[in-house]
């Protein structure tokens, strides 16, 4: 059964998401006034976490789909004097706002609240805790297939702080879904996933970005990090810091992606951020359409279940 969320990346079979990527680089080609309007599905997004590219982006995406969205401001939101989120999203329901796009800072806190949730209301997750943040996997997927439409028998390194990262635990999941070679993870002990979903672990960068077609940076996740998990970020840059130097490992037209914010001179220098091989505002620029794409899914997928 198609789900009427798109809270994870298992939420789309491997054809959904084959067709969703397609669908973004179809709205890519297109001219404003070529784009569908959905001016009568108002959706509302409200982000309790701190966000640039996630929920720009989805504002783009909308204002592109003429779909009317409203934030919530979660700083001043009666949340602030004890309402549950649960009862905050039935009085969205209530004023008629059917499609939430949510940024949570707990790992799935959908679990608990969907069966209660009104059935007509349809859920984004834009980043929940350290646990998925499916838009930004498939926005890194699209970037990759612009350059490899055939991704398959890419070797994909991500280098950092995997432990907590949404986007490499989604990351991972979607390369399973798509049969793509295990990713080589590269982090430290301290930040060694868990458990891994999809892909091998190296504490060795060298090993990791050796004959690598495509690598993903990530950020240290300050916010997220326990006492007993911190590092020292110089050391840590001189280990595991991409620099032009240790980018020669890899193949010569190796892509670097990064799904920002990035912290320039911590996991990554400048002169990669922005240098020839990076990939970073591509990205960017690949999420208005993917999320378009996404919005778009949702509500088809929502007027079919009504
Ligand atoms: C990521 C996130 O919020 O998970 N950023 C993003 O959405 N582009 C990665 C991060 O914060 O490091």
């Amino acid at each position: 059964m198609t789900s009427s969320h798109l809270l994870s990346i298992n939420d789309l079979t491997a054809l959904q998401a084959v067709h969703l990527i397609q669908r973004a680089f179809e709205l890519k080609q297109k001219n404003w006034n070529e784009y569908p309007s959905y001016h009568h599905h108002p959706t509302a997004t409200l982000f309790y976490e701190n966000s640039t590219r996630t929920l720009m982006s989805f504002q783009a995406a909308a204002q592109r789909l003429s779909l009317p969205l409203s934030a919530l401001n979660t700083q001043v939101s009666s949340e602030k004097k004890g309402e549950s989120f649960l009862d905050t999203l039935k009085n969205l329901h209530a004023m008629g706002f059917r499609s939430l796009i949510i940024r949570h800072p707990a790992n799935d806190p959908y679990q608990t609240i969907l069966d209660d949730c009104p059935k007509d209301i349809h859920i984004i997750n834009a980043g929940d805790g350290q646990n998925e943040h499916p838009t930004q996997a498939w926005l890194d997927m699209m970037t990759i297939m612009h350059q490899h439409p055939e991704p398959q028998h890419l070797k994909i390194t991500l280098v950092g702080d995997i432990r907590h990262s949404r986007v490499a635990h989604s990351f991972q999941k979607l390369a399973h879904q798509l049969h793509l070679q295990p990713p080589v993870m590269v982090a430290p002990k301290i930040w060694k996933p868990e458990a891994l979903v999809y892909g091998q672990w190296t504490e060795h960068l060298k090993e990791g970005l050796e004959d690598a077609d495509v690598i993903m940076m990530l950020r240290v996740q300050n916010e997220r990090l326990l006492e007993h998990e911190q590092l020292d970020l110089t050391t840590f840059h001189q280990n595991y810091g991409l620099t032009r130097q240790k980018l020669t490992w890899a193949k010569p037209n190796a892509m670097v992606l990064h799904p920002g914010p990035i912290n320039r001179g911590v996991e990554i220098t400048s002169e990669v951020a922005d240098g020839p091989q990076s990939w970073i505002l591509k990205q960017v620029e690949h999420g208005v359409f993917l999320r378009m794409a996404a919005l778009e899914h949702l509500i088809q997928s929502g007027s079919n279940s009504i």
